[in-house]
């Protein structure tokens, strides 16, 4: 098959869009297709595909093909588009991937796919331009704690946080990875070790509970997490477990950081109260170990205020907590 755009867990031709199964790693690398909506919202809503720039980037690839293959009525195609658009809540990067085809939708196939691959193609360089202003910030020696992937599999580039990360390795600084497991579905754990051995990082796992100890014993001198909604008053929505560390950092005096696209920002969410946070199924916190009646609250985000953010690390800048109040997000979205 002759893929016209590929990354570390999407395969796209002129007729097909294969996913790389994230549920499956680190031991099996299956691929699913995701060539139809159907198939797509299946995926996005069973996080085989997940990470806010990759699930907007997947979405509007699979409503590219289905414009060019199918040949939907407008009116089709807006309706496939409205229904992945809801197949996640928070991350605002799927709502305005798919805004921008909408936008679209009267010009026909040709220009909707053309516009999904300039959107594949925007996230590579988003991803690329974080990566080099988040490194500048990381010195030689350093111990770095990260939570959730954010790296090549949950986007179409090198990564936000985690590509701040491999980007500060690859400039040949001596750092260690400290990976947050992070439960419940341990996108830490299983996802950020198979791309830090692939890039071969010095790292180490440790289970979510651990990081206030280990912050107390000197191991850690910076946190990076991505994000899956940004307010214009810098609050931030990212893997449940982030606002934790947020907390644990404000006590013990390390900078934290959120590193994401432009495309993670939202004009329209004024602070974190306005985040649409997902609630998930009861089972992937009781999996086989509670009793199957015990009662679950699964929110798989939190949102962290800004008043704990050491820095916004995005493509064009590192915004400072003073610039944020003064409204510098709203210029940058
Ligand atoms: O539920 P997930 O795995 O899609 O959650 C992902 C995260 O919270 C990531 O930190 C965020 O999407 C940033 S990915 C570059």
């Amino acid at each position: 098959m002759s893929w016209i755009r590929e990354s570390l867990s999407l395969r796209v031709s002129e007729s097909q869009l294969l996913c790389l199964d994230q549920t499956l790693l680190p031991h099996q690398e299956v691929w699913q297709e995701g060539t139809h909506p159907d198939q797509m919202e299946a995926l996005i809503q069973n996080l085989q595909v997940r990470g806010a720039p990759l699930i907007g980037v997947a979405a509007v690839l699979c409503l590219g093909l289905f414009a060019q293959k199918q040949n939907p009525s407008e009116e089709e195609f807006r309706r496939q588009a409205l229904r992945l658009r809801e197949s996640r809540p928070t991350a605002v990067n799927l709502m305005r991937a798919i805004d921008r085809l909408l936008e679209k939708s009267s010009d026909g196939a040709a220009a909707l796919f053309a516009e999904a691959l300039e959107i594949f193609d925007e996230d590579v360089a988003l991803c690329a331009a974080i990566g080099k202003n988040g490194a500048e910030l990381i010195v030689d020696g350093e111990g770095v704690l990260t939570h959730c992937n954010t790296g090549g599999l949950a986007t179409v580039g090198m990564g936000t946080a985690l590509g701040v990360i491999t980007t500060s390795f690859t400039q040949g600084k001596k750092i260690h990875v400290y990976v947050d497991e992070t439960r419940p579905l341990l996108q830490g754990g299983r996802l950020n070790t198979w791309e830090l051995e692939k890039a071969k990082v010095p790292y180490t796992l440790i289970c979510d509970n651990m990081a206030g100890f280990l912050m107390s014993k000197g191991k850690v001198q910076k946190v990076i997490v991505g994000a899956d909604r940004i307010a214009m008053n810098g609050d931030f929505a990212n893997k449940v477990g982030t606002y934790s560390l947020a907390v644990l950092c404000k006590h013990h005096g390390i900078p934290f950081y959120t590193a994401a696209p432009a495309t993670t920002l939202d004009p329209d969410c004024e602070s974190g109260s306005n985040i649409p946070v997902e609630e998930r199924a009861a089972d992937e916190v009781r999996r086989d170990w509670a009793p199957k009646s015990a009662p679950v609250w699964n929110p798989a985000f939190d949102v962290t205020p800004a008043e704990l953010v050491s820095g916004w690390i995005l493509d064009k800048e590192v915004v400072s907590f003073e610039d944020v109040q003064k409204g510098r997000l709203k210029e940058l979205v």
